[in-house]
């Protein structure tokens, strides 16, 4: 509690087709802060303090895409699962490159205790990352993302609700529910708020409608419980509680909580469908998931 956040040592950094000026510390080599630019190799994520250096590493660099098992492909985006402990030094790696925009204290070195889960870009010159979330192998506190992270220069563009999406279709094959590790950065915050009101009020809408009933606002879902929304959103009931507060959603009777499908939320939500028209909807397809929880 007592230490000071230490100051932004990295002054820019290049990785791939991107220049990027780090938001914090993250503690790589004391060296490379007289760097003008650190170059980062996006596969491999190994470090440079020269631009020589870093052309004669990417000519005998073979990666190209992360080291670990693709557990999902669909036509925009892939995912692959890293083990800390058989990764050690991509992983610390990758600690390092996430801590650069991170302002939270994060491990590493001890990367053995968690399972990296990397969303690439696929081109003709390989698999580009585009952000990840670690996950501890075994969660005391039943967390199922420790950190969660979109690179810059893809963020705002709906990848980051991906990454959260991908991280609650594990818990549903897991059988779990799940919720981040706390406590979240603001725009861990703001990223989570925005998927779960849109998963919540999905869910009621859909329900509304396979019941036949009339789709139209306003009018509340007493059939669908705090609990069935967790389950089948494998959200904790504590974080469906909180949305729904959030949402205004929530009245009291004899001392019972009665969701209720507000006008304002619905109308919240179709303004978000709008907006995804126009910027191009991306979801994660359960279906091409091929991943069992390892043993
Ligand atoms: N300001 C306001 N709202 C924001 C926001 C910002 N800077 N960033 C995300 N949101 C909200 C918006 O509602 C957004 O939807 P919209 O763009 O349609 O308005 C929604 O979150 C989803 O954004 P998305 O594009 O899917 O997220 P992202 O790819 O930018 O990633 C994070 C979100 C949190 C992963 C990203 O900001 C990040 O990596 N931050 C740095 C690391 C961090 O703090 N991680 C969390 C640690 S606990
Ligand atoms: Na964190």
């Amino acid at each position: 509690q007592t230490e000071i956040s230490r100051v932004r040592n990295l002054e820019r950094i290049q990785m791939g087709d991107s220049e990027m000026e780090p938001w914090y510390f993250s503690p790589y080599p004391a060296e490379f802060s007289d760097c003008d630019i650190v170059f980062i190799c996006e596969f491999c994520l190994l470090y440079f303090g020269s631009d020589t250096q870093f052309k004669r590493h990417r000519q005998k660099c073979t990666l190209l895409h992360p080291p670990g098992n693709e557990i999902y492909r669909d036509d925009n985006v892939s995912f692959f699962e890293i083990d800390g402990r058989r990764q050690r030094t991509w992983c610390r790696n990758l600690c390092l490159l996430s801590k650069l925009f991170l302002d939270h204290k994060t491990l590493y070195y001890d990367v053995d205790p968690f399972l990296f889960y990397c969303m690439t870009e696929r081109t003709a010159q390989g698999h580009h990352l585009v952000g990840y979330f670690s996950k501890e192998k075994e969660s005391a506190e039943g967390y199922n993302v420790a950190c969660i992270l979109t690179l810059p220069q893809y963020q705002r563009k709906g990848y980051g609700k991906l990454l959260i999406q991908f991280s609650y279709e594990l818990s549903k094959i897991e059988g779990k529910l799940g919720s981040p590790e706390k406590p979240l950065s603001d725009l861990g915050l703001l990223g989570y708020r925005a998927y779960w009101q849109e998963v919540i009020v999905d869910a009621l809408l859909g329900r509304e409608n396979d019941n036949g009933g009339n789709s139209s606002s306003g009018n509340g879902s007493p059939m669908l419980s705090i609990e069935d929304l967790g389950q089948s959103l494998a959200m904790t009931t504590t974080d469906v509680l909180h949305t729904l507060q959030n949402l205004n959603m929530l009245r009291y009777t004899n001392k019972n909580h009665v969701i209720v499908l507000t006008d304002a939320a619905v109308q919240l939500r179709e303004r978000q469908i709008e907006k995804e028209k126009v910027k191009g909807r991306r979801a994660i397809d359960p279906d091409r998931l091929i991943w069992k929880p390892p043993v």
